[in-house]
C-alpha cells in the first residue's frame, strides 16, 4: 500500500512514520519508522504539526511479546500444568487442563497471525517469571511467527505452540540446585540435563492433555539435521518442519539468555552461530525465515560502525532488520557528540554494523582490541 499522509487529528497510536518529522528550525522530533504511541502524538500536537507521511505497510506489526494478557495466561497455564506434574509425579495418570491449554496456545497463535510479518524482539522481556516461563512462552511466540512464515496450516501451528510451551517441562524433574547453578554442567550434568526430553515427553503422553503431534516436538526438540542432537540422534529425514523450527528458536533463545552462570549473547552473535550451522544443526528454510522475523540489532543495543562512530539503535524497519536506525554519540575521533546524529542504515549503504554490545560504555570498556567475535560453545548452545 503507498504512504499515506494523514492529518495530525488522525493519526493513531501504532501507524508508522514514513518520513521524519521536524520541527521549524528542520531538528528531528520523530524519526522515520517510529511507530506512534501516546506521547509522539502529544509531542506533535505541542509542536504544532499538521499531518505526517504514515506507511500503512509497516503500521501495527512489532510483535508486542512481553507483557501481553496472551503471556500472562500462557504462563498461568503452564505454571498450574507443571505443579499438576510434580504433585503427581508417583501416579499412573496426570491430569492437566486440555481446554485449557489449547485456549491459551490457540489465543498466541491467532494474535501472531493477525499481526502479519511481524519483526520480533525477545530481549526487553522481563516480565519478572522464572526462566522456565519465560523461555517456554519466549520459544511459543518465535515458533509460531516462523511457522506463519513458513506457511505451515494453522492446525499444525497450533500444535507446535503447545509443543513449544511444554517443550522444557522435563526440567522440572531435576534437582533445584542443578537448574539454578551459576557455573557450566559438567559432563554428568550434561548427560542428566538431556533426559529432560524424555522425561517431559513421558509425562505429557500420560497425562493425555496434548496431541501426539505436540508431545513429539517435545521429544525432539533437541534434535540436529546431521543426527547429533538428542535424545535419539535422528537426521534431517526423520524431522518434521515442527520439529526443525523447535530446535532453532530453542538454541536461538536460549543463546540470548544467561543460564549456568554462561552469559547471555546479544541477538546477532547467536543468529551468526545459528547460520554457521546451517544444514548441519539447522535447516537453512527455518534460519532464513529467522533472519527475516527476528530484531537482530533491538532498540537500544550499542553499535560501532565502520567509519568507527558508535551509537545506540534508535529503531529497526521490518524491512531491514540487519540495518538499523542508529543515534550517532561517539564520532570517528572517540569524542561525544554535543547532540546524536542520526544514521538510517537502510538507506547508508555505506554504513555497516562492525561490532555490538549492551551499552556505550561496554562497547568503549571493551576497545579496539576486543573486535575478536564472541565464541558460542556449541555444547551449551543446545543444552536447555
Ligand atoms: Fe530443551
Amino acid at each position: 500500500m503507498a504512504i499515506q499522509y494523514v492529518m495530525a487529528r488522525e493519526v493513531k497510536e501504532g501507524m508508522c512514520v514514513a518520513q521524519n518529522i521536524c520541527d521549524d528550525k528542520a531538528r528531528i522530533l520523530i524519526m522515520r519508522g517510529q511507530r506512534l504511541g501516546h506521547h509522539h502524538i502529544v509531542r506533535m500536537r505541542k509542536f504544532g504539526i499538521s499531518g505526517v507521511f504514515i506507511d500503512p505497510d509497516h503500521g501495527e506489526k512489532v510483535v508486542p511479546p512481553s507483557r501481553t494478557e496472551i503471556r500472562k495466561l500462557c504462563e498461568k497455564v503452564l505454571t498450574s500444568s507443571c505443579e499438576k506434574l510434580t504433585q503427581e509425579f508417583a501416579a499412573k495418570k496426570v491430569t492437566l487442563d486440555r481446554k485449557a491449554i489449547t485456549d491459551c496456545t490457540d489465543n498466541l497463535v491467532e494474535a501472531l497471525m493477525k499481526a502479519k510479518k511481524p519483526l520480533v524482539t525477545l530481549l526487553d522481556i522481563d516480565t519478572g517469571s522464572d526462566r522456565l516461563m519465560q523461555h517456554s512462552v519466549n520459544t511459543a511466540v518465535l515458533a509460531t511467527v516462523l511457522a506463519i512464515d513458513l506457511r505451515v496450516p494453522e492446525e499444525m501451528i497450533k500444535q507446535l505452540a503447545v509443543g513449544m510451551l511444554f517443550h522444557d517441562v522435563g526440567t522440572i524433574f531435576f534437582p533445584e540446585e542443578l537448574m539454578k547453578k551459576k557455573t557450566p554442567p559438567t559432563a554428568d550434568e550434561v548427560c542428566l540435563l538431556r533426559r529432560h526430553t524424555l522425561l517431559g515427553f513421558e509425562h505429557l503422553v500420560r497425562s493425555d492433555a496434548i496431541s501426539p503431534i505436540a508431545a513429539n516436538v517435545v521429544f525432539r526438540h533437541h534434535e540436529m539435521m546431521n543426527g547429533s542432537g538428542y535424545p535419539e540422534g535422528v537426521a534431517s529425514n526423520r524431522l518434521t518442519t515442527l520439529m526443525r523450527i523447535a530446535s532453532v528458536v530453542e538454541t536461538y533463545d536460549s543463546l540470548t539468555s544467561s543460564r549456568f552462570g554462561i552469559p547471555a549473547v546479544l541477538p546477532d552473535v547467536a543468529i551468526t552461530f545459528i547460520i554457521n550451522h546451517v544444514n548441519t544443526l539447522f535447516a537453512r528454510e527455518v534460519v532464513l525465515s529467522l533472519c527475516k522475523r527476528i530484531a537482530i540489532y533491538p532498540k537500544g543495543t550499542a553499535v560501532q560502525l565502520s567509519t568507527g562512530e558508535r551509537g545506540v539503535v534508535a529503531g529497526v524497519l521490518p524491512t531491514a532488520p540487519t540495518r538499523p536506525i542508529v543515534l550517532i554519540q561517539i564520532d570517528r575521533t572517540r569524542r561525544a557528540l554535543k547532540s546524536p546524529l542520526i544514521v538510517d542504515l537502510s538507506q547508508e549503504r555505506d554504513y555497516r554494523i562492525v561490532r555490538s554490545a549492551a551499552s556505550i560504555e561496554a562497547l568503549s570498556r571493551e576497545g579496539d582490541a576486543a573486535v575478536a567475535p564472541v565464541q558460542v560453545n556449541p555444547l551449551y548452545a543446545t543444552l536447555g
